[in-house]
Protein backbone atom coordinates (compact mmCIF):
# COMPACT_ATOMS: atom_id res chain seq x y z
CA UNK A 1 0.00 0.00 0.00
CA UNK A 2 0.92 3.17 -1.23
CA UNK A 3 1.66 5.89 1.83
CA UNK A 4 -0.26 8.84 1.98
CA UNK A 5 0.74 12.45 1.77
CA UNK A 6 -0.85 15.88 1.54
CA UNK A 7 0.66 19.56 0.05
CA UNK A 8 -1.00 22.25 1.96
CA UNK A 9 -0.18 24.98 -0.68
CA UNK A 10 0.02 25.01 -4.46
CA UNK A 11 3.32 23.88 -5.69
CA UNK A 12 5.15 23.50 -8.84
CA UNK A 13 4.19 20.70 -11.45
CA UNK A 14 7.64 19.06 -11.20
CA UNK A 15 7.42 18.63 -7.13
CA UNK A 16 3.65 17.00 -7.54
CA UNK A 17 5.22 14.57 -9.94
CA UNK A 18 8.24 13.93 -8.13
CA UNK A 19 6.08 12.78 -4.65
CA UNK A 20 3.45 11.08 -7.03
CA UNK A 21 6.08 8.61 -7.88
CA UNK A 22 6.64 7.52 -4.34
CA UNK A 23 2.91 8.43 -2.45
CA UNK A 24 -0.53 9.02 -2.86
CA UNK A 25 -0.99 12.68 -3.12
CA UNK A 26 -3.29 15.26 -2.08
CA UNK A 27 -2.43 18.15 -3.11
CA UNK A 28 -4.24 21.73 -2.80
CA UNK A 29 -3.27 23.50 -6.13
CA UNK A 30 -6.28 25.52 -5.89
CA UNK A 31 -4.36 26.93 -3.56
CA UNK A 32 -6.67 28.33 -1.13
CA UNK A 33 -5.68 28.24 2.78
CA UNK A 34 -6.26 25.34 4.74
CA UNK A 35 -7.34 26.59 8.52
CA UNK A 36 -6.40 24.52 11.42
CA UNK A 37 -10.14 22.76 11.63
CA UNK A 38 -9.74 21.68 7.68
CA UNK A 39 -5.76 21.36 8.28
CA UNK A 40 -6.38 18.63 10.43
CA UNK A 41 -8.91 16.55 8.79
CA UNK A 42 -7.50 16.28 5.65
CA UNK A 43 -4.53 15.25 7.58
CA UNK A 44 -5.54 12.91 9.20
CA UNK A 45 -5.29 9.94 7.59
CA UNK A 46 -1.90 10.81 5.86
CA UNK A 47 1.98 9.51 6.84
CA UNK A 48 3.65 13.24 5.63
CA UNK A 49 2.67 16.63 4.87
CA UNK A 50 4.64 19.41 2.63
CA UNK A 51 3.50 22.55 4.44
CA UNK A 52 4.19 26.31 4.51
CA UNK A 53 4.60 28.93 7.42
CA UNK A 54 0.47 28.97 7.52
CA UNK A 55 0.44 25.65 8.93
CA UNK A 56 0.70 25.93 12.23
CA UNK A 57 1.77 22.36 13.95
CA UNK A 58 1.16 22.12 17.11
CA UNK A 59 -0.21 19.38 20.10
CA UNK A 60 -3.43 19.95 19.06
CA UNK A 61 -2.95 19.06 15.26
CA UNK A 62 -0.89 15.91 15.77
CA UNK A 63 -3.24 14.33 18.76
CA UNK A 64 -5.66 14.32 15.46
CA UNK A 65 -2.58 12.68 13.04
CA UNK A 66 -1.86 9.57 14.62
CA UNK A 67 -0.21 8.17 11.30
CA UNK A 68 1.86 11.09 10.54
CA UNK A 69 5.48 10.70 10.47
CA UNK A 70 7.06 13.73 8.61
CA UNK A 71 6.37 17.41 8.43
CA UNK A 72 8.53 19.32 5.69
CA UNK A 73 7.84 22.85 5.78
CA UNK A 74 8.66 24.73 2.34
CA UNK A 75 10.18 27.58 4.37
CA UNK A 76 13.89 27.92 6.86
CA UNK A 77 11.64 29.94 9.54
CA UNK A 78 9.88 26.94 11.01
CA UNK A 79 8.15 28.49 13.61
CA UNK A 80 5.07 27.67 12.42
CA UNK A 81 6.42 23.92 13.76
CA UNK A 82 6.26 23.23 17.84
CA UNK A 83 9.08 20.87 17.76
CA UNK A 84 8.68 19.60 21.10
CA UNK A 85 5.36 18.25 20.26
CA UNK A 86 6.49 17.02 16.81
CA UNK A 87 9.26 14.61 18.89
CA UNK A 88 6.66 13.68 21.48
CA UNK A 89 4.77 12.75 18.95
CA UNK A 90 7.49 10.64 16.58
CA UNK A 91 7.44 12.83 13.82
CA UNK A 92 10.20 14.20 11.76
CA UNK A 93 10.16 17.87 11.30
CA UNK A 94 12.38 19.82 8.28
CA UNK A 95 12.82 23.04 6.84
CA UNK A 96 14.65 24.31 3.80
CA UNK A 97 18.29 25.94 4.60
CA UNK A 98 20.79 27.35 2.45
CA UNK A 99 18.75 27.66 -1.06
CA UNK A 100 17.17 30.90 0.12
CA UNK A 101 19.82 32.65 1.02
CA UNK A 102 21.31 34.58 -1.57
CA UNK A 103 17.50 35.47 -2.99
CA UNK A 104 16.64 36.46 0.40
CA UNK A 105 20.04 38.62 0.69
CA UNK A 106 18.76 39.94 -2.48
CA UNK A 107 15.58 40.96 -1.81
CA UNK A 108 17.06 42.99 1.63
CA UNK A 109 19.04 44.88 -0.91
CA UNK A 110 16.07 45.84 -2.78
CA UNK A 111 14.38 46.95 0.73
CA UNK A 112 17.56 49.32 1.98
CA UNK A 113 17.29 50.90 -1.56
CA UNK A 114 13.98 51.12 -2.08
CA UNK A 115 13.54 52.57 1.61
CA UNK A 116 16.75 55.08 1.82
CA UNK A 117 16.10 56.33 -2.05
CA UNK A 118 12.11 56.68 -1.04
CA UNK A 119 11.56 54.76 -4.42
CA UNK A 120 7.88 53.50 -3.61
CA UNK A 121 6.71 57.61 -2.27
CA UNK A 122 8.18 59.00 -5.58
CA UNK A 123 6.56 55.92 -7.78
CA UNK A 124 2.86 56.55 -5.95
CA UNK A 125 3.77 59.86 -6.92
CA UNK A 126 4.03 60.03 -10.16
CA UNK A 127 1.30 57.70 -10.26
CA UNK A 128 -1.23 59.63 -8.81
CA UNK A 129 -0.37 62.38 -11.53
CA UNK A 130 1.31 65.16 -8.86
CA UNK A 131 4.39 65.71 -10.66
CA UNK A 132 4.91 69.43 -12.42
CA UNK A 133 8.53 69.28 -12.37
CA UNK A 134 12.36 69.17 -11.67
CA UNK A 135 12.57 70.20 -7.69
CA UNK A 136 16.42 70.69 -6.06
CA UNK A 137 14.91 69.05 -2.50
CA UNK A 138 12.67 66.65 -3.99
CA UNK A 139 12.66 63.39 -2.18
CA UNK A 140 16.02 63.46 -0.74
CA UNK A 141 16.93 60.51 1.23
CA UNK A 142 19.60 58.94 2.50
CA UNK A 143 22.79 57.51 1.17
CA UNK A 144 24.03 53.99 1.15
CA UNK A 145 27.41 54.27 0.15
CA UNK A 146 29.15 55.09 2.81
CA UNK A 147 27.09 54.69 5.54
CA UNK A 148 27.20 52.16 8.38
CA UNK A 149 25.13 48.97 8.00
CA UNK A 150 23.99 47.03 11.20
CA UNK A 151 23.32 43.71 11.03
CA UNK A 152 20.84 41.85 13.58
CA UNK A 153 22.03 37.97 13.15
CA UNK A 154 25.04 37.24 11.26
CA UNK A 155 23.88 33.63 10.24
CA UNK A 156 23.49 32.70 6.35
CA UNK A 157 21.13 35.41 5.40
CA UNK A 158 23.11 38.25 7.55
CA UNK A 159 26.30 37.18 5.74
CA UNK A 160 25.12 37.63 2.44
CA UNK A 161 23.92 41.12 3.57
CA UNK A 162 27.28 42.20 4.67
CA UNK A 163 28.56 40.66 1.55
CA UNK A 164 26.74 42.50 -0.83
CA UNK A 165 27.79 46.26 1.43
CA UNK A 166 31.43 46.23 0.07
CA UNK A 167 30.38 47.14 -3.38
CA UNK A 168 28.87 50.33 -1.32
CA UNK A 169 31.74 50.45 0.75
CA UNK A 170 30.06 50.75 3.71
CA UNK A 171 31.27 50.06 7.19
CA UNK A 172 29.57 46.77 8.68
CA UNK A 173 28.93 46.30 12.39
CA UNK A 174 26.72 43.24 13.66
CA UNK A 175 25.27 42.00 16.58
CA UNK A 176 24.55 38.14 17.50
CA UNK A 177 24.27 35.69 20.50
CA UNK A 178 27.53 35.11 19.96
CA UNK A 179 30.56 36.50 17.95
CA UNK A 180 31.37 34.77 14.73
CA UNK A 181 34.10 32.96 13.95
CA UNK A 182 36.79 35.36 12.64
CA UNK A 183 37.15 34.18 9.01
CA UNK A 184 33.41 34.97 8.81
CA UNK A 185 34.16 37.99 10.16
CA UNK A 186 36.96 38.39 7.88
CA UNK A 187 34.55 37.58 4.90
CA UNK A 188 31.69 39.60 5.82
CA UNK A 189 34.32 42.85 6.87
CA UNK A 190 31.95 42.35 9.84
CA UNK A 191 33.09 43.74 13.28
CA UNK A 192 30.69 42.89 16.25
CA UNK A 193 28.83 45.48 18.96
CA UNK A 194 26.83 44.93 21.08
CA UNK A 195 22.92 45.52 20.69
CA UNK A 196 22.87 49.57 22.06
CA UNK A 197 26.25 49.53 19.88
CA UNK A 198 24.45 48.47 17.02
CA UNK A 199 21.55 50.48 17.60
CA UNK A 200 22.96 53.99 18.16
CA UNK A 201 25.51 53.62 15.03
CA UNK A 202 23.74 52.42 11.91
CA UNK A 203 22.35 54.27 9.28
CA UNK A 204 20.59 50.87 8.15
CA UNK A 205 19.61 48.44 10.96
CA UNK A 206 18.58 44.93 9.32
CA UNK A 207 17.11 42.17 10.97
CA UNK A 208 18.24 38.52 10.31
CA UNK A 209 17.25 36.61 13.12
CA UNK A 210 14.93 33.84 13.48
CA UNK A 211 11.53 33.68 15.42
CA UNK A 212 10.99 32.86 18.90
CA UNK A 213 10.40 33.55 21.99
CA UNK A 214 13.57 35.06 22.49
CA UNK A 215 13.69 37.35 20.00
CA UNK A 216 9.98 38.03 20.25
CA UNK A 217 10.05 42.08 19.91
CA UNK A 218 13.49 42.25 19.53
CA UNK A 219 12.63 45.79 18.46
CA UNK A 220 10.52 47.75 20.19
CA UNK A 221 9.72 51.15 21.51
CA UNK A 222 12.99 51.68 23.50
CA UNK A 223 14.81 50.17 20.88
CA UNK A 224 13.76 52.06 18.24
CA UNK A 225 14.25 55.20 20.32
CA UNK A 226 18.40 54.02 20.83
CA UNK A 227 18.65 54.39 16.78
CA UNK A 228 19.83 57.69 15.28
CA UNK A 229 16.51 59.93 13.94
CA UNK A 230 17.94 59.42 10.12
CA UNK A 231 18.26 55.82 10.21
CA UNK A 232 16.10 53.44 8.61
CA UNK A 233 14.99 50.05 9.85
CA UNK A 234 14.29 46.97 7.41
CA UNK A 235 12.94 43.52 8.77
CA UNK A 236 12.74 40.74 6.08
CA UNK A 237 13.17 37.91 8.68
CA UNK A 238 9.98 37.25 10.73
CA UNK A 239 7.00 39.21 11.78
CA UNK A 240 6.95 39.15 15.72
CA UNK A 241 10.59 39.96 15.60
CA UNK A 242 9.72 43.65 15.48
CA UNK A 243 6.39 45.45 17.30
CA UNK A 244 4.71 46.33 14.88
CA UNK A 245 2.73 49.29 16.87
CA UNK A 246 5.65 50.55 18.71
CA UNK A 247 7.35 50.66 15.02
CA UNK A 248 4.10 53.04 13.43
CA UNK A 249 4.90 55.33 16.07
CA UNK A 250 8.17 55.28 15.64
CA UNK A 251 8.10 56.47 12.16
CA UNK A 252 4.55 58.50 12.48
CA UNK A 253 6.54 60.60 15.16
CA UNK A 254 10.28 60.95 13.54
CA UNK A 255 12.26 58.76 15.96
CA UNK A 256 13.21 56.94 12.84
CA UNK A 257 13.49 58.06 9.03
CA UNK A 258 11.99 54.93 7.47
CA UNK A 259 11.19 51.26 7.07
CA UNK A 260 11.65 48.33 4.45
CA UNK A 261 9.48 45.50 6.02
CA UNK A 262 8.61 42.18 3.83
CA UNK A 263 7.05 40.58 6.73
CA UNK A 264 4.62 41.52 9.85
CA UNK A 265 2.67 40.74 12.56
CA UNK A 266 -0.61 38.61 12.25
CA UNK A 267 0.27 37.98 8.19
CA UNK A 268 -1.59 38.40 6.43
CA UNK A 269 -3.42 40.91 7.95
CA UNK A 270 -1.62 44.29 8.36
CA UNK A 271 -1.77 46.81 10.92
CA UNK A 272 -3.43 49.45 9.16
CA UNK A 273 -1.48 52.30 10.60
CA UNK A 274 1.52 51.07 8.10
CA UNK A 275 -1.22 52.26 4.81
CA UNK A 276 -1.17 55.70 6.70
CA UNK A 277 2.38 56.30 6.21
CA UNK A 278 4.61 57.31 3.38
CA UNK A 279 8.01 56.45 5.02
CA UNK A 280 7.92 52.31 4.70
CA UNK A 281 8.23 50.29 1.88
CA UNK A 282 5.65 47.63 2.75
CA UNK A 283 5.99 44.04 0.61
CA UNK A 284 4.06 41.08 1.58
CA UNK A 285 6.75 38.42 2.30
CA UNK A 286 8.23 37.84 -0.91
CA UNK A 287 11.90 37.87 0.01
CA UNK A 288 12.65 34.58 -0.77
CA UNK A 289 10.59 34.43 -4.26
CA UNK A 290 12.47 33.81 -7.31
CA UNK A 291 11.63 31.49 -9.36
CA UNK A 292 14.54 29.61 -9.16
CA UNK A 293 14.96 29.92 -5.75
CA UNK A 294 11.09 29.11 -5.14
CA UNK A 295 11.78 25.90 -6.57
CA UNK A 296 14.42 24.80 -4.82
CA UNK A 297 12.99 25.72 -1.42
CA UNK A 298 9.96 23.14 -2.64
CA UNK A 299 12.06 20.59 -4.28
CA UNK A 300 14.14 20.20 -1.02
CA UNK A 301 11.01 20.27 1.05
CA UNK A 302 10.02 17.49 -1.32
CA UNK A 303 13.30 15.38 -0.77
CA UNK A 304 13.01 15.70 2.70
CA UNK A 305 9.17 14.31 2.78
CA UNK A 306 10.57 11.36 0.69
CA UNK A 307 13.55 10.85 2.68
CA UNK A 308 11.85 10.38 6.40
CA UNK A 309 8.87 7.82 4.71
CA UNK A 310 12.12 5.89 2.80
CA UNK A 311 15.50 6.15 4.36
CA UNK A 312 13.98 8.00 7.79
CA UNK A 313 17.22 10.26 7.33
CA UNK A 314 16.14 13.72 6.20
CA UNK A 315 18.84 16.09 5.01
CA UNK A 316 17.49 18.92 7.00
CA UNK A 317 16.14 17.51 10.11
CA UNK A 318 15.17 19.84 12.72
CA UNK A 319 13.99 17.75 15.81
CA UNK A 320 16.09 15.43 17.92
CA UNK A 321 15.49 11.89 16.90
C1 LIG B 1 9.18 31.58 2.68
C2 LIG B 1 10.59 32.41 4.60
O1 LIG B 1 8.81 32.04 1.45
O2 LIG B 1 11.91 30.49 4.34
C3 LIG B 1 11.38 31.27 5.11
O3 LIG B 1 11.49 31.13 6.35
O4 LIG B 1 10.22 33.27 5.32
C4 LIG B 1 10.26 32.51 3.15
O5 LIG B 1 11.39 32.23 2.41
C5 LIG B 1 7.99 31.43 3.52
O6 LIG B 1 8.28 31.11 4.81
C6 LIG B 1 7.03 30.44 2.87
O7 LIG B 1 6.66 29.39 3.71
Amino acid sequence: MRLKVLITREVFDEVLEYLSQYFEVTSNQSDIPMNPETLAMRLSDKQGALITLSDRIDTALLSRCPNLKAVCNIAVGYNNIDLEACTKAKVMATNTPGVLDDTTGDFTWALILATTRRLTEAEAYLRADQWDGWKLKQFLGLDVHHATLGIFGLGRIGQVVARRAVGFEMKVIYHDIRQAAPEIEQMCRASFVNKDELLAQSDIVTLHVPYSSATHHLIGKQELEKMKPTAILINASRGGVVDDAALIAALHSGIIAGAGLDVFENEPKLNPGFLELKNVVLAPHIASSSKATRFKMAMLAAQNLVAVLTTGHPPNLLNPF
